[in-house]
């Protein structure tokens, strides 16, 4: 018991010796760091010389207009709409968004020099308070450019959280070329998928196995097989469709590619197959490279309710796969017309990471996005050279070597919609489609049929319903889904 006493003791008299030599450590740091400054005085005043006098400083929230500005190949261009909140003028509402994204708060700060704000404040160069559309130039000194969370942390930030705006939504963006240097863009796109495929020429026919979750691991595979020899270019796992206990990732894939490869042999056409390997990153890495091992040459990520850094880093990893990004929660903040990011700016940052192939919407489908939205997002993914267009709201871009990105459309597609899907989408498109296959009256390898007979229809430019007259598994589902 007194030996217990004693080592307390010792440890209690360690332990104030300990704090007093950290006071003194500290005491001494703190005079050497205050000699230190003291040495630096002269550049610290200089720096901020304009700013210590508050007569003198940068005002809040001012200085961001600049009608006269023209962008240069150094700044990235983001293009608003917004409404002020009560009492704010659309200009000032203007300046305190760009003030957010960049170097601003919202009030006149001691260190903020003029020459930094001169150096680094964005141009905001058109406004029209009567459409609500603004338009502003950050310097790319504002961003780190290969690290897409940084970027939306700024320019689709805290801005949208601002009480002096009632409604906020970045439209687009206009990367500067300087900026897509540092990007690789996707690995296949278009023309690797194209490659893959061995097709040249027509839409591509794809599903995603429905029920989306309950089907145990031979149960996904056996539809997926049905779905390939049926006509099905493409098959995928729906997005909410990882590992589940009843149907195991590794168990689904190594079945699900080995039905893909009896498919291959009976059809004689190559076939895709893309396991949803969203999970916590290093696990999604390894379901990929367990993709791979198992013979699969493609993935598909939910890209947003994985991350920007995750899929960045996935791709920067260059692992051969082809990416299939499903856009999951988008709509969370693609739907509402005036507040929130849009999906051709989602569609964008898709592309510089290098996403191959992405969701845009249906148009004719069961997705709320309307043709001219969904072919602005088409235009901008698919072209090397995307040419502004006021009425919907688009910046220029050159995307230099950057491959094009495929457009996935699905959501609620069925026979009765592809043709007015191509025709408004063309035929660089992968038509998914998950009830209008499943559904169809005589089961998945009839649906499969179906949809294949519908796109085939159109390539040879016939008319559908005429081409349902020999083809029994089109003219079923065009009896059933109407339009
Ligand atoms: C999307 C859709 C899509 C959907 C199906 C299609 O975002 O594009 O959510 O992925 O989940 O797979 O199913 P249906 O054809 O039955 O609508």
């Amino acid at each position: 018991m007194n030996n217990l006493k004693n080592v307390k003791k010792n440890n209690v008299l360690k332990s104030r010796t300990f704090s007093n030599s950290l006071k003194l450590t500290s005491k001494k740091n703190f005079l050497t760091l205050d000699s230190n400054l003291k040495s630096k005085k002269s550049v610290v005043k200089n720096l901020y010389r304009a700013a210590y006098h508050s007569s003198n400083r940068v005002k809040e929230y001012e200085g961001y207009i600049d009608r006269n500005y023209t962008p240069n190949k150094n700044d990235l261009v983001c293009e608003y709409y917004l409404e002020p909140a009560n009492g704010i003028s659309f200009e000032s509402a203007c300046q305190r968004v760009a003030s957010e994204s960049s170097i601003g708060t919202w009030t006149d700060i001691g260190t903020m020099s003029h020459d930094l704000f001169n150096k680094l404040a964005p141009k905001i160069f058109s406004l029209n308070p009567k459409n609500g559309i603004f338009k502003v130039a950050y310097s790319c000194e504002l961003f780190e450019e290969h690290n897409v969370a940084q970027i939306m942390s700024a320019i689709a930030g805290n801005i949208f959280g601002m009480s002096d705006v009632k409604n906020l939504k970045l439209l687009d963006i206009d990367f500067p070329n300087s900026f897509i240097r540092h990007y690789s863009g996707p690995m296949y796109g278009i023309n690797g998928i194209r490659k893959i495929m061995k097709e040249k020429y027509r839409p591509f026919v794809g599903t995603s196995v429905k029920p989306k979750v309950g089907l145990t691991e031979a149960g996904h595979s056996l539809i997926a097989y049905d779905s390939w020899i049926g006509g099905c270019d493409f098959v995928n796992d729906d997005e909410n469709l990882t590992s589940l206990k009843s149907n195991n990732f590794d168990k689904r894939i190594s079945l699900t590619l080995r039905a893909r490869d009896k498919a291959e042999q009976v059809t004689g056409e190559k076939k895709i197959y893309a396991p949803n390997i969203t999970a916590p990153y290093p696990e999604m890495v390894r379901r990929a490279k367990e993709v791979m091992r198992n013979g699969g040459e493609y993935v598909l990520i939910d890209i947003l309710t994985t991350g920007w850094s995750a899929v960045q880093a996935f791709k920067d990893l260059d692992l051969r796969v082809v990416i299939h990004g499903h856009r999951a929660m988008h709509a969370a903040f693609t739907r509402n017309p005036n507040h929130g990011i849009s999906m051709l700016a989602i569609a964008k940052f898709c592309r510089l990471i290098g996403v191959d192939q992405l969701h845009v919407g249906g148009i004719v489908g069961r997705m709320f996005e309307g043709e001219k939205d969904v072919v602005n997002v088409g235009e901008s993914i698919e072209s090397q050279i995307v040419s502004k267009n006021i009425f919907r709201h688009r910046l220029q871009e050159d995307w230099l070597n950057l491959n094009p990105m495929l457009a996935v459309c699905s959501g609620g597609l069925c026979p009765a919609k592809v043709q007015p899907l191509i025709h408004a989408m063309g035929r660089d498109t992968l038509i998914m489609a998950g009830g209008g296959i499943h559904g169809h009256p005589n089961g998945t390898i009839a649906g499969a049929k179906a949809m294949r007979q519908a796109v085939d229809a159109e390539t040879y430019g016939i008319d559908p319903h005429e081409y349902a007259l020999t083809h029994l598994e089109l003219k079923l589902a065009l009896e059933k889904w109407k339009k």
